[in-house]
């Protein structure tokens, strides 16, 4: 379908026959003013309801609803671990209503998936990392051996 998600109420008029349980987001919140991007979010929690998440990928470091407003609205704003293997980095925050489970207690599927690939993805980077330095100082020693050596 095609609309503009901004005007998410008017856009999915008719459409949905029950609340989604959540809302997965790439629009570009910052090239917007912030209050249409709390617009957004409004009528996202309107159309989900008190447990739904609004999840938004960014390529900020911080959150494109920052906290202070999401508090005034009684949201609250989880942020993931940044995915470095992004070109740019991106980075996940998710949005629930204050009163959300917190984590640890149980979460939707969705919400779970993501945190689970963005930990698996953390994981994978510091790994390459540590390979990739292992790699380096293993390199630096067989030349700093074959000058020793006097070899080329
Ligand atoms: C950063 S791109 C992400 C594209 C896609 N989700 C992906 O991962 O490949 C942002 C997308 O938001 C769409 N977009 C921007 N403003 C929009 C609006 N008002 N309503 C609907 N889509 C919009 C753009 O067309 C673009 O496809």
């Amino acid at each position: 379908m095609r609309g503009d998600a901004y005007r998410l109420s008017d856009t999915l008029a008719g459409v949905l026959d029950a609340p989604p349980a959540a809302i997965v987001s790439s629009l570009p919140l910052l090239t917007k003013p912030e209050a249409t991007r709390l617009s957004l979010l409004r009528q996202g929690f309107e159309l989900m309801g008190r447990e739904g998440r609004f999840i938004q990928f960014t390529y900020g470091v911080k959150s494109p609803i920052p906290s202070y407003l999401a508090a005034g609205l009684r949201f609250r704003t989880q942020s993931l671990a940044p995915i470095w293997l992004n070109l740019p980095p991106a980075r996940i925050f998710i949005y629930c209503q204050v009163d959300c489970p917190r984590s640890g207690e149980k979460r939707s599927d969705v919400v779970a998936k993501l945190l689970r690939e963005s930990r698996r993805f953390s994981r994978e980077i510091r790994d390459e990392l540590a390979e990739a330095r292992a790699r380096l100082v293993s390199s630096d020693a067989g030349k700093a051996a074959r000058a020793k050596n006097g070899q080329s």
